[in-house]
């Protein structure tokens, strides 16, 4: 079973890639999903109507994740964010915020590699996501660390506040808009401040800083770098009322497109004299 796997995997991988090259380029000719049209017809969200936002209660299942929280918190996954199927939540994170059908693939198969389920038959709690160092990792923008925060899902308020309050874009209306420099200097600060309080910090792997560069890229892709989406979506896990995915491409944001943006954010990323001391929690 395990070479069979890991064979079909890896010959899933190639396929979601070359499927991945192929999208990328009908994005190019295709004409964009028009404004108010994004969200596809019959799923929550079309014509920006969300279904209501209910706050996370005593006992529901949350991650670390700020935009997999927020569709239990509206209902589109089960708001006790249980027993969710891999390829249910495939569908979904497709329709909501328009990621390509590559990536909706790519991303839960990848989780269920890693916490050894299958893909096609298996369920999960959106905390099982949280397995530290699988993908969940310290230094992140949105959550304390592991060793200050066992409960990964605890929104960091004060540091998404330095996040969202040290942005240098405006758009045309003169409001609030993060750049790809300043998501770089962000997690420049948090992995210094975390080397310097965290103990257990250890010094994120490549793979971790992509992975940390990705998650981060969405506040400027699918987000739009719009500092007041992103207020709603950090610290309330909630979708703001009437939004759309600001990826308006036919077949959503390919790997191919996404890269670029991660790449830049990550390249970004410098070695910065820490600004905080002692424990963020006292
Ligand atoms: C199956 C899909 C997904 C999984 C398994 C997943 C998992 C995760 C995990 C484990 C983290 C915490 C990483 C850390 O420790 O820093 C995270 C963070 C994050 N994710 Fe997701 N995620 C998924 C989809 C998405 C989507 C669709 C979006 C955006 C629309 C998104 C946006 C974010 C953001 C903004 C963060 C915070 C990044 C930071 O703190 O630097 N995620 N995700
Ligand atoms: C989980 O969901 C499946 C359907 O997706 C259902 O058959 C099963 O009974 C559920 N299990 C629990 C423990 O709720
Ligand atoms: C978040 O990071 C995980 C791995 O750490 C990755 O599988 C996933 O694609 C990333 N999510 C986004 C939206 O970039
Ligand atoms: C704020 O962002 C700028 C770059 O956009 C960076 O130079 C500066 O160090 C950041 N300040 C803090 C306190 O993070
Ligand atoms: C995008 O980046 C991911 C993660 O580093 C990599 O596995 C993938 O091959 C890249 N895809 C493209 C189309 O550049």
């Amino acid at each position: 079973m395990g070479i069979v796997h890991k064979v079909t995997n890896t010959l899933l991988n190639v396929y979601i890639f070359s499927w991945d090259a192929l999208l990328s380029l009908l994005n190019l000719v295709l004409p964009n999903k028009p404004i108010g049209k994004v969200t596809p017809k019959g799923h929550p969200g079309f014509g920006g109507e969300w279904p209501e936002y209910v706050p996370r209660k005593e006992g529901d299942s949350r991650c670390s994740c700020p935009a997999l929280n927020a569709m239990a918190n509206h209902g589109i996954l089960p708001h006790d964010g249980r027993n969710i199927s891999f390829t249910e939540m495939n569908h979904k994170i497709r329709a909501t915020y328009n990621f390509a059908p590559t990536f909706c693939l790519f991303v839960p198969n990848y989780a269920a590699e890693y916490l050894k389920k299958s893909y096609s038959k298996d369920t999960f709690d959106l905390q099982d996501l949280d397995l530290h160092n699988a993908i969940e990792h310290d230094g992140s923008l949105v959550r304390e660390d592991v060793y200050f925060s066992p409960d990964q899902s605890k929104i960091a308020v004060p540091l998404i506040e330095d996040l969202l309050t040290n942005v240098s874009g405006k758009d045309a209306n003169g409001k609030p808009l993060m750049t790809p420099e300043d998501l770089s200097a962000s997690l420049s600060q948090r992995y210094a401040d975390a080397k310097d309080t965290n103990p257990e910090f250890k010094p994120l792997s490549l793979a971790h800083k992509t992975f940390g560069a990705a998650n981060a890229s969405t506040m400027l892709t699918i987000f739009g770098g719009r500092v007041e989406d992103l207020r709603s979506v950090l610290l309330y896990e909630r979708l703001p009322e009437r939004w759309e995915s600001r990826v308006r491409s036919h077949f959503g944001l390919t790997f191919g497109a996404f890269n670029s943006t991660v790449f830049k954010v990550k390249r970004g990323v410098k070695e910065v004299p820490p600004k905080v001391k002692g424990n963020p929690d006292t």
